[in-house]
């Protein structure tokens, strides 16, 4: 059997209050809030780009978390219902690809009723089939990864084979349940869809759907990243703007991940996300909860803090919501700003285990 590449350590200290803590939503060390959630259900994903899960690694035999370890969506409500009262105020569901996690439009009605912004990043594949069950249980949004608008080049990086007509009929779906405003991310990879970054724009041009261009990153352990197959934002923004001029455009929430611009011409907007060549960890206030009811404080952590065995052994709300305040006031992440080809091969999380 392949050597399962996560989980790393989590950490299973009993709760502790931080001193410091006096009740009201928490700050870190560096007075970030928490304000943004981001929930992975499930560890599984029927893609395998090259980027996330390479097929060498996640195999026929790779060893999936088995359905006892996962949170059931009644325990990921509990705890997301904990977060609001911290003060979240986005939900974001995850996965893998949280689509492929049985009813989970289940999932999403229970989460409605919190009153966050709601919404949902997937790969698209099932979404002309699930959209409208989506919107009809609350969702409000969604964001829908697209690599290329090419058919080969995107079967290659999905490597599942995949027809991007397949996704492009999702988008469609999502467009017409009312799942806006739409985003779309496509990973820019050098030398394997740079060459579609330009028409990608064109093609979304004038829809009222937003592509992000995300600069490759340093995700996990098994994706081979190197810094030569980063193309950096500021060439994305140059190589658009030479065909659709594009003016910069403010930011719509502070901690926002991606740098708006919009086109000069009232075509509508794209945004580029350069955790790479600009992190953004500054004003980072997000918290992830893994598919198995571990927190992790950071994209790169290489480690989580156990949430699990206090849910299932009987913990209060006010407990939980002690050991997610200690959690969030001891945090120091900025991994994006430190980054080094030495960082790059540290033994860091997954992302299709944690979410993007
Ligand atoms: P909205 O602005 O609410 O639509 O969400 P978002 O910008 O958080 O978008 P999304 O969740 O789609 O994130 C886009 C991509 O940005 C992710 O898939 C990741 O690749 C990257 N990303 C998101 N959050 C982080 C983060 O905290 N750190 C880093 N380094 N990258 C992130
Ligand atoms: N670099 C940048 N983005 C990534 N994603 C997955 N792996 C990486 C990576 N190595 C993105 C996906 C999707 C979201 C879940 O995260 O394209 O949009
Ligand atoms: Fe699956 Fe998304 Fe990872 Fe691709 S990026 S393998 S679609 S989880
Ligand atoms: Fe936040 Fe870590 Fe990403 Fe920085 S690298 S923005 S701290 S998740």
């Amino acid at each position: 059997m392949t050597e399962k590449v996560i989980p790393i350590r989590v950490e299973q200290s009993a709760p502790v209050v931080d001193p410091a803590w006096d009740g009201r939503p928490p700050r870190d060390v560096r007075a970030r809030p928490l304000r943004d959630l981001r929930i992975s259900v499930t560890d599984r994903c029927n893609f395998r780009c090259v980027y996330c899960m390479p097929r060498e690694v996640f195999g026929a035999d790779y060893a999936f978390l088995p359905h006892a370890a996962i949170l059931s969506f009644e325990e990921i409500a509990r705890v997301a219902r904990i977060f609001v009262g911290l003060g979240v105020r986005k939900i974001r569901l995850t996965g893998g690809e949280p689509l492929v996690r049985k009813d989970v439009h289940k999932l999403i009605a229970l989460l409605a009723p919190l009153g966050t912004d709601l919404t949902l990043t997937t790969n698209g594949s099932a979404l002309a089939r699930l959209a409208p069950s989506l919107k009809d249980a609350g969702l409000q949004r969604i964001t829908v990864s697209l690599d290329s608008l090419d058919d080969a080049t995107f079967r290659r990086m999905n490597d599942a084979d995949v027809p991007v007509e397949r996704v492009l009929k999702g988008i469609e779906a999502a467009a017409a349940a009312g799942l806006a405003p739409l985003k779309i991310n496509m990973v820019v990879k050098r030398g394997t869809n740079d060459h579609q970054i330009v028409d990608m724009a064109r093609h979304w041009r004038g829809t009222g759907h937003v592509v992000r261009f995300i600069e490759y990153m340093d995700v996990g352990s098994t994706n081979g990243w190197r810094m030569d197959d980063v193309v950096p934002s500021a060439d994305v923004v140059r190589r658009i703007d030479e065909q659709f001029p594009l003016e910069p455009a403010e930011a719509s929430h502070p901690g926002e991940v991606a740098e708006r611009w919009r086109y000069r011409d009232g075509g509508g907007e794209i945004g580029v996300i350069s955790s790479v060549t600009q992190a953004f960890c500054r004003d980072c206030n997000r918290m992830r909860l893994s598919t198995e009811g571990a927190l992790f404080t950071c994209l790169f952590a290489t480690e989580g803090h156990d949430l699990k065995s206090l849910l299932r052994g009987g913990a209060s709300d006010e407990a939980i919501r002690d050991r997610i305040a200690a959690v969030w006031s001891r945090r120091e992440d900025g991994y994006s700003e430190i980054r080094t080809a030495e960082t790059a091969r540290l033994r860091k999380v997954e992302m299709s285990y944690i979410g993007g």
